[in-house]
């Protein structure tokens, strides 16, 4: 049988590393291309078990540079796209938002096009719950495919943009796409910028955790592994032209989140800093994932099991994180908290 050819973007980052390894695992028989451009969020050292098998291939590209995604999409006649390329902090596009609408933006439909010069056989194209705006404190509200796109940041409407361009392909063209659109993932190999893993890191070192306002934000965490599970299942299974949610009702305030962190380290609670307040902070992120379920999506970890799973693997791979907090990373992260 001839090998399936999936290119993977941004698969030297979270989600996308992630993702590759579980495809790794699953479909030994799949021919896998990661394309990714390393930005200050990519990291290969997390595939370095994978560098010996002959199915698996890197490619160092930007997916906006048209002239190179043309030429390797010729070359190598894929079958499948999973685009998770972008730049995802919301942070760093409060300060600068250009890139973001290059990347996210001009990134993904250099992509389609290229998708829709060849014969593939589903293009997924990776979002996130932002795109929805932002949800009262109302607990019986959730998002819904349904529920109108308002972004609020420049990351999600960067976000939303390039949703729309994939779902006017599909309309247009009738690109077989589908568009996922998912909470907040932790898990192994989460860049320390972003809440969960800057959390552990900070305290496992005695260092004061930045919690912005009151700490009262909602967020709806979703393992990184669930979330894989949920795209493949997509790939193979998702009707095109829909777009599914993913989301795994774990709803939890930030300052949950930070103290569950804290216990479990059996570090003091005086770590926790109050900062100033991200501007445009959304209030809550909630998920109704009742769509996947029927498409026969569940989760395996709550927030309980997935947070000791998670804390675990970063006292286990200190190394990894050690490594990426030095550098670049700590420049960021002084010049944005002065803490
Ligand atoms: P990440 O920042 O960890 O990784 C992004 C990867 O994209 C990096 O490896 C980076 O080098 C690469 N990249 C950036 N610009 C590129 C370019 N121009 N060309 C090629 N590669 C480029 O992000 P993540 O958290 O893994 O998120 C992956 C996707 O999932 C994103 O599209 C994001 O919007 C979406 N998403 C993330 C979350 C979350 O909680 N992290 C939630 C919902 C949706
Ligand atoms: P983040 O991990 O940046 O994800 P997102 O903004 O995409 O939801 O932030 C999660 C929540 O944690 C968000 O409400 C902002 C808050 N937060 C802090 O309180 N302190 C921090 O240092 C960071 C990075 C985030």
């Amino acid at each position: 049988m001839e090998k399936q050819k999936v290119l993977v973007t941004g698969g030297a980052g979270f989600i996308g590393g992630n993702f590759v390894q579980f495809m790794l695992n699953k479909y030994p028989n799949y021919e896998i291309y990661n394309l990714d451009l390393l930005t200050y969020a990519g990291d290969l050292t997390k595939h370095r078990e994978l560098e010996n098998k002959s199915n698996y291939h890197f490619v160092k590209a930007d997916i906006s540079d048209r002239k190179t995604i043309m030429s390797l999409f010729e070359k190598e006649k894929f079958d499948y796209v999973i685009h998770f390329a972008a730049e995802s902090h919301v942070d760093r596009s409060i300060t600068n938002p250009e890139i973001f609408v290059l990347t996210n933006v001009l990134g993904t439909q250099v992509l389609l096009d290229a998708a829709k010069q060849h014969n593939i056989i589903k293009f997924v194209h990776v979002s996130t719950d932002e795109v929805y705006g932002e949800l009262d404190f109302d607990p019986t509200l959730f998002f819904t495919e349904e529920t109108p796109l308002q972004p609020n940041s420049p990351y999600s409407a960067s976000k939303a943009s390039s949703d729309l361009l994939v779902r006017a392909y599909y309309e247009t063209y009738k690109l077989p796409v589908n568009i996922t659109r998912c909470s907040n993932n932790y898990g192994p190999y989460h860049f320390p910028e972003k809440l969960i893993p800057l959390t552990i890191s900070r305290v496992v070192n005695d260092q004061r955790v930045p919690v912005y306002g009151d700490g009262k934000n909602i967020r709806d965490w979703l393992h990184v592994i669930d979330h894989c599970a949920a795209i493949d299942l997509v790939l193979h299974k998702g009707k095109n032209g829909e777009v599914y949610n993913i989301g795994g009702h774990n709803e939890k305030t930030n300052l949950e989140v930070v103290k569950t962190i804290i216990e479990t380290l059996g570090k003091p609670e005086n770590l926790i800093e109050f900062v100033e307040d991200r501007l445009g902070h959304d209030k809550r992120y909630a998920i109704d994932p009742t769509k996947l379920e029927q498409l026969g999506w569940k989760p395996t970890y709550n927030f309980e099991t997935g947070m000791a799973q998670t804390i675990q693997w970063y006292l286990d791979n200190k190394e990894w994180w050690e490594q990426i907090i030095s550098g670049e990373y700590q420049r960021y992260f002084d010049k944005q908290y002065r803490i």
